[in-house]
């Protein structure tokens, strides 16, 4: 269990079902009409765009949208919500997606979906990022969750062995067919443990981002707002 969060223990994975769902459906709420709207991805953010979705079929709510990945941009376009191009804009009214981990700062890492840079870049640009977790997503130290690493594929061997030789633990993600993960960018993703947790993220970004084939880390610093936490019992909280 994740440092200081015994009140937090999650039973099964239903209650982190009901959970997802009960957040994403409460930041579906926050949504108003004229928005444009980024679309982030994850099981939690899945539940967002469909209630979303619900909310326009079912509703006078017009809005616009970009999403975060491939995935969520198939699941939008499904749902009849209107996506525009990402360079005919340059800003967003709100984004709403999912985190891997967040503290007390706000400060998160995210990638576990794989999407970490689409996700910055219209983090990024979002007058606001909702971030929307089930509990035990809140910790008081960074770095139980692996921090993912975007690289390009050319030199990649080099570009893990200087990873390594700066002293940190990682490696490529793969997939269930033993293949290097591909992100929607075809980059590869290094996942990086670390085994005291995360002592200085902030230098660690300076550290990891100044490798030259280093596209991007999955911390995100500075760019939550509000945060929306989901508990099993379908309760949802605003984080202070
Ligand atoms: C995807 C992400 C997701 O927001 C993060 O992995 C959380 O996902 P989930 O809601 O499935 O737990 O950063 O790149």
């Amino acid at each position: 269990m994740r440092e200081g969060l015994k009140q937090f223990q999650m039973k099964t994975p239903q209650d982190k079902d009901h959970a997802k769902e009960a957040v994403g459906k409460a930041a579906a709420a926050l949504i108003q009409n004229g928005m444009l709207v980024g679309l982030g991805t994850g099981s939690t953010a899945h539940y967002f765009i469909q209630h979303l979705i619900e909310r326009t079929r079912n509703s006078d709510l017009k809005i616009n949208a970009v999403a975060t990945s491939e995935r969520s941009t198939h699941q939008a376009r499904e749902g009849g919500i209107p996506l525009v191009d990402i360079n005919t804009i340059t800003h967003l009214d709100i984004t709403v997606d999912g985190a891997d981990e967040i503290d007390h700062q706000k400060r998160m890492i995210k990638g576990g979906g794989g999407a970490l840079l689409r996700e910055k870049i219209i983090a990024s640009i979002s007058h606001e990022m909702v971030v929307i977790i089930d509990e035990e997503k809140l910790v008081d130290r960074l770095g139980h969750f692996p921090l993912p690493i975007e690289i390009v594929p050319f030199a990649h061997q080099l570009t893990l062995s200087r990873i390594k030789n700066l002293g940190y633990q990682g490696n490529f993600r793969k997939t269930s067919s033993n293949e290097l993960y591909l992100t929607d960018n075809g980059n590869y993703i290094i996942d990086i443990h670390f085994p005291n947790c995360c002592q200085s993220p902030e230098k660690d970004q300076d550290t990891l981002s100044s490798i030259p084939g280093v596209v991007e880390t999955g911390f995100f610093f500075h760019l939550a707002g509000r945060v929306l936490i989901g508990k099993a019992d379908g309760t949802v909280l605003l984080l202070p």
